[in-house]
């Protein structure tokens, strides 16, 4: 993705209202299109790497209605292309809920648009309200994931020199297939998952460039252990993939305003309807989860919607971000509860240090 920066950064949410801050704070995110315009030239111009969008289809209800507003990621990502020159934009997309055909094309006109900076998150789905609205059942889950394999190999297929074939899978049946062009460049978008269950990450391990991992809040040695055994898993298949994860900034000049801030956005403002309406489209309530379970999961869905919080002065989320480089993570994408607003100051206090750390090169206009 775009550059040789041992950490790579990229940017997450921001085409969602709210972003991924599940607060009431009113300078939360807008996601409103010039916003997301100026937000991809600032980060284009600071070297980051991606931006990733968030494939959603229906908001979290709640005070806010959380994500509420949310761009179509593979148009979204089309405008941003065209506005920018380095950054990978990602589209996220469900595969069940759009024919491979169609996607095969949207996304070389994308990586045509963006020189071949087009970059596909693929996600199976897991939100039975979104499904609805389109009228198409979840399959079991599974199964997702082997209907997805079919999807992405005929994808690759359109995508390769091969013409008039015929694909006869399980669940596609598809004749005399061709699509032209081809991916710019010839080379192909980069793909990226991030299955958390042990059938999506052998899915990603399998055929993505880009595992997305959670990391652990409390053990570093675990976050590699995580790296570790993604790595040697695809190395096993002769493969080679970057691993990524998530995270919350909150960075301040003082710890003690970062932690403040944090601490109002997130807890003190937090839209807890909407907490809640999440946690119940995953089936966790006091019902369902021991209570002591339930209040963790709480707290950490408002405190970044399951991402590591990185909160701090300059120094210290320099050092976190060092740390997971340690843990051999290829990168992470950030939140932050106003984008436009915070990231002028962690491009010049946080990646300044982590250049200074050897980390990440100046880019060239900076
Ligand atoms: C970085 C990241 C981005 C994701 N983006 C989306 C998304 O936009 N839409 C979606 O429905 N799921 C998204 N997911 C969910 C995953 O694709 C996956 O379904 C989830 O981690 C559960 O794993 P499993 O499918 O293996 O059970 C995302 C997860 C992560 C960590």
């Amino acid at each position: 993705m775009g550059s040789a920066n041992s950490l790579k950064l990229g940017l997450f949410g921001a085409n969602c209202s709210s972003g991924r801050a599940v607060t009431m704070v009113p300078e939360r995110w807008s996601g409103n299109w010039p916003d997301c315009v100026r937000l991809a030239q600032m980060a284009d111009r600071a070297g980051i790497e991606f931006m990733l969008p968030i494939g959603r289809w229906k908001g979290y209800g709640g005070e806010t209605d959380y994500q509420g507003a949310t761009f179509e990621t593979v148009t979204w990502a089309c405008g941003l292309l065209a506005k920018t020159e380095r950054l990978t934009v990602f589209g996220t997309v469900h595969a069940p809920l759009i024919a491979p055909l169609i996607a095969a094309k949207e996304f070389v006109t994308a990586d045509h648009i963006g020189e071949g900076r087009f970059g596909l998150n693929l996600v199976c789905g897991w939100n039975e309200g979104e499904f609805d609205m389109f009228g198409v059942e979840q399959r079991a889950h599974e199964d997702r994931y082997e209907y997805a394999q079919e999807w992405i190999d005929v994808i690759k297929l359109i995508w390769s020199d091969r013409e008039d074939f015929d694909f006869d899978g399980k669940y596609l049946h598809m004749k005399n297939i061709r699509g032209k062009p081809k991916p710019y460049g010839g080379t192909r978008p980069v793909i990226m998952n991030a299955g958390a269950s042990a059938t999506g990450q052998a899915f990603a391990v399998k055929n993505c460039d880009a595992f997305f991992l959670q990391a652990s809040r409390t053990s570093l040695e675990e976050s590699a252990q995580r790296v570790r055994r993604a790595k040697d898993a695809a190395r096993v298949q002769g493969r080679k993939i970057g691993c990524y994860t998530v995270g919350v900034v909150a960075c301040r000049p003082s710890q003690k305003e970062a932690e403040e801030y944090f601490r109002h956005c997130i807890v003190d403002c937090a839209d807890w309807s909407a907490v809640d309406s999440i946690l119940a489209l995953k089936n966790i309530s006091p019902q369902t989860v021991p209570m002591a379970e339930f209040l963790a999961q709480r707290s950490g869905y408002a405190q970044g919607m399951g991402g590591l919080p990185i909160v701090g002065d300059p120094d210290h989320v320099a050092a976190q971000l060092a740390d997971l480089s340690k843990a051999g993570l290829t990168g992470i994408a950030i939140s932050l509860v106003n984008y436009l607003d915070e990231l002028p100051y962690f491009c010049d206090e946080v990646i300044g240090r982590l250049e200074r750390m050897g980390l990440r090169e100046r880019p060239a206009t900076a």
